[in-house]
Formats: structure tokens, C-alpha cells, sequence
């Protein structure tokens, strides 16, 4: 959305099989006892072809398992059958059609999607399915491919819903997978208020550099310091009434670490340190175009923490923009520092009743869970059963970690000198930074969501992911769960 626009979605009126476009026909297809589901469109089809399908069947050719692609010409026309397994929940029918997506993407302009037999939800799912599968970044290469248009036949697709949730979902990714030198801090906030000017209940505000150092923001202006592109603070504000609820982002548009630096092989993907403020941008986008009636804050601290001169040390202490005196103990603890501000910023000035941060904030909760599920840190049963819920729902996985008081000791300890340390114990790193994190809340209800697994993708995640992220790159986890959650929230 910054770089990507989603495929245009259409309906079609017709039958594919009697329609003479588009040329590329795509057809889930469910399975039972092992075998495609030949029923319907599919039924039709392997009449005309002569039992094409059912032959397939009979020798095992194609089976209709998730992610399964069958594909056949037939009357000058390309046939793609998606297997999607007994298709019994939504996760089936994004994962099948994702697949499909991908093998179309890159060939042809023009596919159709045929839904007949799809309840309402499946439908909706198969298409943002579909449409996650299809995203492509190809801005930065030097040759463009042709934008993919999409028709679906039958069904109903409820685009008011789907078209906000991909928008929002690419934003996201283009924000997250961005080369640091393109979208350096300040101009990601450029584009991102260029981007929300057209959205009339969007407010974005710019804290710049030298504002920030002028009102306290310690912990933003110290991890930033050190870079020749200097840190900002964006907040952005949808002004959709009820609730006041603020989204703040970990933004580190590259962490190289900092003084103490990574090394090298730990610092390739830091690109994506970004995930979590790309993931609230692409939010408060979706939230905005679904009209959502929430008073929706997203705050992002933009930043990068690398080498210099300039950039802070460990033993500095430091004054946050709440007045805390941090202890500098490790200066690649650096994601903390700057939303910390932003946490405090949003329950003392802006006066959130909800404050949620999403943050690829610890190696150690890639540890815990893996690549595919984010950690969980509320003390807010209620809250957490939302999240659960809508992890359920949207297929973005993530598990509930203490927020555990006995830790909690260990970061004043660590103190040399302030009230408090940016780094905990050796072990359960990921706990000493929700600790830490919620201090700078003020007793507002706090949730944290560390995404340093799902919201980086790649890597060991690309084999085992589902289709619908984009391989090697960032997958702009935490949109679709974070707008369920805003959903349950704006109703209850
Ligand atoms: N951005 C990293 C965390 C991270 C690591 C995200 C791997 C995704 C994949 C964060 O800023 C960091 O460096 N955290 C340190 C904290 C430590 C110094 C207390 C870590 O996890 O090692
Ligand atoms: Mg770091
Ligand atoms: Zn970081």
C-alpha cells in the first residue's frame, strides 16, 4: 500500500465453463475418504472433460489435500483446482487458495475464482486468502510484473470487509519488508501521512527530532541518536468514537544493535525490526476503512539503533518521557526504550483505557514459542481470552507467557544507578521485557504481544508457514488478529 496495491476484485455474473474470460479458472475443491469431492462446478467440469477429475481421483493423481494444485486446458481454457482438504474451517480455504495464488501470480493478468457451495465466512476467507498469496513486492526490482486483476463466480465476497483487511495486511508488509534506506524515519512518517490524508476521520501527527529532545522522550531520542536519520514518533488517529483504545508499534527501522552489536549473521533480517509499528499502520488502515466505532490511537517509535559516535552507551542512565531513570545495561534491549515512551505517552496524555503494544521485542520469545506464534503478556483475563478468540479466528497463532512478579525484582537490582534496568536475568527474556514494558502503562489495562517470530517470517518459518505469507518475507502478522480483537472490543 505503500509500494503494493492489492489485486482489484470483481464479480462476475455466469458460469466459468460458459463465460469466455478470464482464461484462468480457479476451483477449490474439497475432500472426503481420500478422495476430491466431485460435486457442483467440479462435477460439470469432469463432465465436459470426459471424467478428467474422477480419473485423476481414481489413480491417486489428485486428491484434494490443503495446498494440493491440479491443473488441466480445457476449451482454451486453464483450469486450476485447489484442493482444500475436508474444508471445514476457514484456515482451510485460505490456505488452498493462497497456494493457488501463488502459482498464478506471477503468470497471468486475469484468474477468476469460482465460490459456489461457500457459506459466507468461507467465502470471505477464501478470497482474503487468495489475496495475501498474491502479494508481491516487486517495487524495488527493475522489472515491474502486470498487475494481477481477480472475478469471482457465485458466492458472495463481502468486499467491504475483505478489501480493508488485505489493504491493511499490505500496508503492513510493505512497511515491515522495506529496505532501511528507502524508508528511513522520516520518511516512513511522510508516507504514512500522505497515505492516511485520504481518509477523512485519520488525523497523523509528526514528532520530529528535535520536538522529541524537547519533550523528554528519552528513550526514543537515545536509541536514535546514534543514526545520521534521526527518530521520530508518529501517531495516528482515527476518530471513529467509543472506546479509547491506543495501538503502539516497535519501529526499529533497522537494529544493528547498537554500541553493543549484533553479530552479523543475528542482524540480517533487522530490517523487519519494524514489524510491530508496520503492523499498527496497516491496523489503523483497515480500522479506518471499516469504520470501526472505536477512538483508535496508533503511536509508532521510529527508529535505528546502530554504531556511532553519537550513540548511547551501556551504564548511561537515561530519563524517559514519564520521568523514569533507565539504566542502560544492554543498548540492543533497545526496543523497549522507544515504545516505552509511546506506553506512556498514550496512558498519561492520551488517556487509552486500552493500551496494546505489538513489538518484535525478544530473541528469547522466538525461543519460547518459534517462528510461527507471538507471546502474550496480559494480566487482563478477559483481554486474554479475546486475543485467544481471535487467534482462533484469523489463523495468526499466538500463546499466553507470565507476566510473572518474581522476575520482577531483577530489573530494579539490575540498576547500577536509576530506578530500573533495560535488561532482566539471563533466562525468560521475553517475560523481563513485558515487565518493563508495563511499568511505563500506569495501571491502564496493558497488553503486550511480542511479535519477534511471526512478525519477522522467513527463515525456518518459510517451509512450515501458511501459504498466505509471502515466503522469505515479513508476513505483517498481528493486522488481522489485532482488528478481530477491535471488533469483539467495539460491540462489548
Ligand atoms: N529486535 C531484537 C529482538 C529480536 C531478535 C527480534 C530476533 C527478532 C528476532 C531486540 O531488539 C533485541 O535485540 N533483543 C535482545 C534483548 C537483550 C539484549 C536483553 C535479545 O533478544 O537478545
Ligand atoms: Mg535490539
Ligand atoms: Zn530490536
Amino acid at each position: 500500500m505503500i509500494y503494493t496495491v492489492p489485486p482489484s476484485v470483481l464479480k462476475l455474473d455466469g458460469d466459468p465453463l460458459e463465460v469466455d474470460k478470464p482464461k484462468v479458472v480457479i476451483i477449490p475443491v474439497k475432500q472426503r475418504a481420500d478422495k476430491p469431492v466431485i460435486e457442483g462446478i467440479v462435477k460439470k467440469l469432469d463432465e465436459v472433460s470426459g471424467g478428467l477429475v474422477s480419473k485423476s481421483a481414481e489413480t491417486g493423481l489428485f486428491k484434494a489435500k490443503r495446498g494440493e494444485l491440479y491443473t488441466f486446458p480445457l476449451n482454451g481454457k486453464i483450469f486450476l483446482l485447489a484442493g482444500v482438504g475436508k474444508g471445514e474451517n476457514a484456515d482451510d480455504y485460505r490456505r488452498g487458495l493462497a497456494k493457488a495464488a501463488k502459482q498464478v501470480v506471477d503468470k497471468h493478468e486475469e484468474v477468476a475464482v469460482e465460490l459456489s457451495g461457500l457459506n459466507a465466512e468461507f467465502s470471505n476467507e477464501a478470497m482474503i486468502g487468495f489475496l495475501l498469496g498474491a502479494y508481491m513486492l516487486d517495487h524495488f526490482k527493475s522489472e515491474k510484473k502486470a498487475k494481477l486483476r481477480v472475478v469471482y463466480h457465485h458466492g458472495e465476497v463481502n468486499l467491504d470487509y475483505v478489501k480493508p483487511i488485505v489493504e491493511g495486511v499490505y500496508l503492513a508488509r510493505d512497511i515491515a519488508n522495506a529496505p532501511p534506506n528507502d524508508l528511513y524515519p522520516e520518511r516512513l512518517a511522510e508516507k504514512i501521512k500522505d497515505l492516511f490524508s485520504s481518509l477523512p476521520n485519520v488525523d497523523v501527527e509528526v514528532f520530529n527530532y528535535d520536538r522529541l529532545v524537547k519533550e523528554g522522550f528519552g528513550g526514543i531520542v537515545n536509541v536514535g541518536r546514534g543514526s545520521k536519520y534521526k527518530p521520530v514518533l508518529v501517531k495516528i488517529h482515527y476518530k471513529g468514537g467509543g472506546k479509547k483504545i491506543a495501538l503502539v508499534g516497535k519501529t526499529l527501522v533497522f537494529d544493528a544493535g547498537g554500541i553493543q552489536v549484533k553479530p552479523s549473521h543475528s542482524m540480517t533480517d533487522m530490517y523487519a525490526d519494524k514489524a510491530g509499528g508496520a503492523a499498527v499502520a496497516g491496523i489503523l488502515w483497515a480500522a479506518a476503512k471499516l469504520g470501526l466505532q472505536i477512538d483508535l490511537y496508533g503511536l509508532l517509535g521510529v527508529a535505528i539503533n546502530t554504531l556511532d559516535g553519537e550513540s548511547y552507551l551501556p551504564s548511561y542512565v537515561i530519563k524517559m518521557w514519564d520521568g523514569t531513570k533507565v539504566d542502560i545495561g544492554h543498548t540492543d534491549a533497545e526496543g523497549r526504550l522507544v515504545i516505552a515512551d509511546a506506553i506512556a505517552y498514550a496512558a498519561k496524555e492520551i488517556g487509552a483505557d486500552v493500551i496494546i503494544d505489538l513489538a518484535t521485542l525478544t530473541g528469547a520469545a522466538v525461543v519460547a514459542l518459534g517462528p510461527l506464534i507471538a507471546a502474550l503478556f496480559t494480566r487482563d483475563k478477559q483481554l486474554e481470552n479475546t486475543f485467544r478468540d481471535a487467534s482462533e479466528e484469523t489463523g495468526e497463532l499466538i500463546w499466553p507467557l507470565p507476566m510473572a512478579d518474581v522476575y520482577k525484582p531483577l530489573l530494579t537490582k539490575n540498576a547500577r544507578l536509576g530506578d530500573i534496568s533495560n535488561v532482566g536475568g539471563r533466562w525468560g527474556g521475553a517475560i523481563y521485557g513485558a515487565l518493563f514494558l508495563e511499568k511505563f502503562s500506569h495501571g491502564k489495562k496493558f497488553v503486550h504481544v511480542d511479535i519477534a517470530g511471526p512478525g519477522i517470517g522467513g527463515g525456518e518459518a518459510s517451509s512450515i508457514a501458511p501459504e498466505y505469507w509471502p515466503g522469505r518475507h515479513a508476513p505483517g502478522y498481528g493486522v488481522r488478529l489485532v482488528i478481530s480483537v477491535l471488533q469483539k472490543l467495539a460491540t462489548s
